[in-house]
């Protein structure tokens, strides 16, 4: 791997003092770098999370599985929470909208000693799971949202295995939910809250609410609390910790297509100026990489090709790569043609600098919350939402 020790962007010149953050505590669980790499649903399966754990350490979160698909030993489940034997500790996240289903795949992953940690989410705004209460839209429910955060730390108890709570601000700036249901994992028993500091409605638009991050940190002095949310370079993760005194750091889409972010996060972390600055011919070894172990993880080189393609943009964003060339990597077929396409590639290309930084992934405008009829007009789950909820599990994707 290529690591270099130029000066870090001239639009950033002074370095970061040293952290000296303590390693992030999980019920009995260290985590020495205070890093956790974000549940991407079609992301951050087995071969994503090898890769970025190459490059430091952290906390490697599978994709969100759903509850009631795991209970139900789907293979494409059984795939998700799967971990490489050197992976430690193993993390998944679990989303559901239903306690006893949720307590159910609690049980089922510590009985049959599955997993170290367990992720639940309450942050997917993905309309056709917020429109049956789902998700972002399920901290608003009170009774629900308690119930199944305390069924599933009873379950992982039994086992020793923390769990931690993910969450958004709230539906919107009228129904902000996030310090209230804080408050509630805390008093029912979880080792962590992350807050993404952004609210339902405002899907992945503009940025991040840092202050709301440090509103939290201040209300739950007893647990650890993690910041998530636009943390595009070590940099951005040092400024959060300063601002909002998190104990940790929760970074999704500053590593699309950057896993060796991971390696300036602890650098950073550890008050390390050297940060990885790849060149293009770089870039596209960690691609090929990347690709085949896709093909592994998979066991299928058409489903591991088809996987590698959504990376490439990623991968290539702010390097002069020419816009065929990128069209054609974007459909590549199979691993033989991937290496003849990245040997087209110009090897004399150097690191664009901040034209590689920034924001990347998943952006665009705020969307109308979309809520079962009638969800806001009370903070009890009724009857018929009840029943709405259980179509919520049925079909999920990303969060
Ligand atoms: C492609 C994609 C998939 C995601 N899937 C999940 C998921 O499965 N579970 C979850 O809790 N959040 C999911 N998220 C949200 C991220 O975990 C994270 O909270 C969000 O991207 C904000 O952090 P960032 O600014 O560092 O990207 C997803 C985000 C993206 C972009």
């Amino acid at each position: 791997m290529d690591t270099t020790t130029t000066q870090r962007p001239t639009h950033d010149p002074a370095p970061p003092a040293r952290l000296d953050l303590p390693p992030l505590r999980l019920g009995r669980l260290t985590v020495d770098v205070p890093v956790v790499l974000a549940p991407m649903a079609g992301v951050t399966n087995k071969a994503f999370r090898r890769l970025c754990r190459e490059y430091g350490g952290g906390l490697y979160v599978t994709e969100m599985v759903t509850a009631r698909a795991l209970v139900e030993r789907r293979p494409e489940s059984m795939r998700i929470i799967d971990h490489d034997p050197d992976e430690t500790p193993r993390s998944i996240q679990i989303y559901g909208v239903d306690a006893v289903n949720v307590g159910r795949a609690v049980r089922m992953v510590v009985e049959e000693d599955r997993a170290d940690h367990v992720d639940l989410n309450f942050g997917c705004p993905v309309p056709k799971v917020t429109k049956r209460g789902g998700g972002s839209a399920l901290p608003w429910k009170t009774d629900l949202f308690t119930a199944i955060v305390r069924t599933a730390v009873e379950e992982a108890s039994r086992g020793d295995v923390p769990v931690t709570v993910k969450m958004r601000k709230g539906i919107d700036d009228e129904h902000l939910t996030y310090l209230e249901a804080g408050r509630i994992a805390r008093d029912h028993g979880v080792a962590a809250v992350a807050l993404h500091g952004r609210t339902l409605e405002q899907h992945y638009s503009g940025t991040a609410d840092w202050d709301a991050i440090a509103r939290l940190r201040e209300a739950l002095p007893d647990i650890p609390v993690l910041g998530n949310g636009d943390i595009w370079s070590a940099e951005d993760a040092v400024r959060m910790v300063e601002r909002t005194g998190v104990d940790g750091v929760v970074v999704g889409r500053g590593c699309q297509g950057r896993p060796w972010l991971f390696g300036d996060l602890q650098a950073a972390f550890e008050g390390r100026a050297e940060r990885f600055r790849p060149d293009l011919a770089t870039v596209a070894g960690i691609l090929r990489r990347h690709a085949q172990l896709l093909v592994e993880t998979f066991g299928d080189e058409g489903k591991g090709v088809r996987e590698i393609r959504k990376h490439v943009a990623w991968y290539f964003k702010g390097y002069p790569v020419g816009g065929e060339l990128r069209a054609r990597l974007a459909q590549v077929p199979d691993l033989a043609t991937l290496e003849a396409l990245l040997a087209e590639l110009d090897p004399d290309v150097g690191y664009p600098g901040t034209a590689v930084e920034g924001p990347r992934g998943r952006a665009g405008s705020p969307r109308r919350a979309h809520l079962p009829d009638g969800w806001l007009a009370s903070r009890e789950l009724g009857d018929a939402e009840r029943l709405g909820l259980t179509a919520a599990e049925l079909d999920v994707s990303g969060g």
